[in-house]
């Protein structure tokens, strides 16, 4: 018993450990440029030029990656579910980026000034 669980949690351990990617805030930068992915968030991505266009500034870098990721899933078909996100523009510029791509732009985003905030 003993034994199964010490695999289970080293497996797991294995599962969740980051990549050894790192990102590149610059090349990051360079795709959302490429891509012009600003006609639509606005040019650092901190305003939208529609209220139903999310504000991508400053948002957490995981989450981000995530939904990024998410459209991928969607443009190959997959029905949606929390990991899986069908919107036809956003697929689009998903298929058009690596994973490290997603990793950069994200990573970039993230560090730009925002009007999100948590209210206190
Ligand atoms: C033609 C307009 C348009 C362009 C260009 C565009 N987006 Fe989007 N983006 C949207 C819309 C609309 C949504 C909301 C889609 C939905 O409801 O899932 C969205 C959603 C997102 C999200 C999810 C945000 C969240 O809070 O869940 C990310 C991340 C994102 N876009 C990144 C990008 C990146 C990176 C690019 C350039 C490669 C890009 N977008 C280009 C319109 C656009």
């Amino acid at each position: 018993m003993k034994l199964i669980a010490t695999t289970v949690f080293t497996l797991a351990a294995a599962a969740f450990t980051p990549t050894a990617m790192s990102a590149d805030l610059k090349a990051g930068q360079a795709t959302w440029e490429r891509l012009n992915c600003a006609s639509c968030h606005g040019a650092e991505g901190n305003k939208a030029i529609a209220e139903s266009y999310p504000i991508l500034a400053g948002q957490h870098a995981d989450y981000l990656k995530h939904a990024l990721t998410a459209y991928q899933r969607g443009a190959r078909g997959l029905p949606a579910t929390a990991n899986v996100r069908n919107n036809a523009i956003m697929s689009s510029f998903a298929m058009q980026m690596s994973k490290q791509d997603i990793q950069n732009v994200s990573a970039w985003l993230a560090t730009q000034p925002s009007p999100l905030a948590v209210r206190k």
